[in-house]
């Protein structure tokens, strides 16, 4: 059979040539070995669940309640015949039904909204979620109702996760290629990519890794103005804090510091806050907070799917505007812009929207499902980081492997000084694949300073994983940079 040839049609060259390593030829290949009946442990993406991160049980009963609204009454039912007879319930106790708390929130989430999660929303997400957010928000940031800078319900979106946040802001300032938007090298390629696939440019700067990833504004000013001398037009910084792949905490100074740089120039801050729960020790400050009442346009985004909560699967998060600009020329403010970007996919998903509800909106202490939900979180965090320890730990048996900055996000990205001459970081990660079956990253599939060479690995896989390939993984090190 002769095969059909293909039609040749010309297409977006942006998208053509767009790269996302975290879903890149390593997990392809990891794909494949799959295939063939090996075992891999998928390390390349930040996807606790998927490496058996148990989901947060009070999420889970609102989630199931809310789609199945008649079983909140059917547990009702139940219940009272329990109290009224718990010895025809043999082998059940109490903690074996879902609380009144659970039971009176789900039925108060349908009052909210009482089409359920079948019928489109609001396309910037319904009202009382944007309230749950913005007062979340103030919580956090220790701000009283009363206070000028407190978050306002009206100037946040319901998102399909942080990275629908990400492509609004970015689709909206790019118009050319002499729009340039900065962003950290290293970085998470949602941000070069979005911007490559709007056909705008993409300005590094470059965190300080012998200093834990810290910058200052001498380090963003370069840039800037190696970027302006190409003629290019800096339209917004991106801050990813804590770090993907870094993992890097930042200080508050560093975060003034961009506040500072971002007034003076009169450029929007775009912070990726996606990881705010993921600190491990140290404190997370958010731009929000730090900003207070500078007039600096603010973009921050968060999302369901890290933190403890973990539930990337079910694309939830919002996007956070303060001191909106107006679109040059005209008084209509950038909020406006992106409702009408918003509006062209009608809304979010309504799972999604529910669980960014209940990530702001956590058992309140002293109520039936508080303990359990405080001790699934500790442990889920606790967790997390003796494997990020375990991971660094390992490291400092490895030939020329070194790694910086304090622990944060779900990422550790150590530097491999020692790499047989003519291979690269991309040849590493395939062949610690092809032996131990562990799948991680390249540095260059996040940008990386030249002629330096690392790796990202996701410290997600569950601890006995950890133990057996640890060893493989040092052993294999040692052989490859010193053949
Ligand atoms: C820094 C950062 N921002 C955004 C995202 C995307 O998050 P979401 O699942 O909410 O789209 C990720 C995912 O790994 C991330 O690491």
């Amino acid at each position: 059979l002769t095969p059909t040839p293909s039609l040749p049609i010309d297409v977006n060259q942006n998208i053509f040539e767009m790269e996302y390593a975290v879903r890149g030829p390593i997990p392809k290949r990891a794909a494949e070995l799959r295939n063939q009946g090996k075992t891999t442990i998928p390390c390349n993406i930040g996807n606790p669940q998927a490496l058996g991160q148990k989901p947060i049980t009070f999420y889970r009963q609102v989630l199931s309640l809310i789609e199945e609204p008649s079983k909140i009454a059917r547990e009702r039912r139940l219940k009272t015949l329990f109290h009224g007879n718990p010895k025809g319930f043999e082998g059940l106790n109490e903690r074996d039904f879902i609380s009144d708390y659970v039971l009176d929130l789900s039925d108060k989430i349908l009052s909210y909204a009482p089409a359920g999660l079948g019928a489109y929303t609001d396309s910037n997400g319904p009202l009382f979620i944007r309230q749950a957010i913005a007062s979340y928000i103030d919580r956090r940031d220790g701000v009283e109702p009363s206070d000028p800078t407190r978050s306002d319900p009206d100037s946040i979106f319901v998102t399909n996760g942080a990275s629908e946040s990400a492509k609004f802001i970015i689709d909206l300032l790019i118009g050319d290629e002499n729009d340039g938007i900065m962003i950290p090298i290293p970085q998470y390629p949602l941000y070069s990519a979005t911007i490559k696939k709007a056909g705008g440019t993409q300005v590094n700067y470059y965190p300080d890794e012998d200093n834990g990833w810290i910058f200052n504004t001498t380090t963003l000013e370069e840039s800037l103005q190696a970027a302006e001398k190409k003629g290019i037009r800096v339209k917004a910084i991106v801050v990813i804090n804590p770090g993907n792949p870094t993992g890097a905490v930042l200080d508050e100074q560093t975060i003034k510091a961009v506040i500072d740089f971002a007034m003076e120039h009169r450029i929007i801050i775009i912070a990726d806050e996606v990881y705010q729960e993921n600190v491990y020790g140290a404190k997370f400050v958010s731009f929000a907070k730090v900003l207070g009442e500078q007039k600096v346009p603010l973009f921050s985004l968060h999302s369901i799917s890290k933190g403890f909560y973990g539930e990337c699967g079910h694309r939830g998060g919002y996007l956070e505007i303060r001191n909106s600009p107006t679109a040059d020329g005209t008084n209509v403010p950038l909020t406006d812009i992106i409702l009408k970007q918003a509006s062209v996919s009608l809304c979010s998903n309504t799972v999604g929207q529910l669980l960014t509800y209940l990530m702001v909106s956590p058992p309140a202490e002293g109520s039936e499902p508080y303990e359990l939900f405080q001790q699934e979180k500790r442990e889920i965090l606790q967790n997390l980081s003796d494997k990020a320890n375990m991971i660094r730990d390992a490291f400092k048996e490895m030939d020329g492997v070194e790694c910086f900055g304090r622990i944060g996000a779900m990422y550790l990205f150590p530097r491999l000084n020692k790499l047989p001459v003519g291979t690269t970081d991309f040849d590493y990660c395939m062949r610690l694949l092809e032996t131990t079956g562990l799948v991680t990253v390249n540095g260059s599939g996040f940008g990386q300073r030249e002629k330096t060479q690392h790796l990202r690995i996701a410290f997600l896989p569950p601890k006995e994983l950890l133990q057996n390939v640890l060893p493989e993984w040092i052993a294999f090190h040692n052989e490859y940079v010193n053949a």
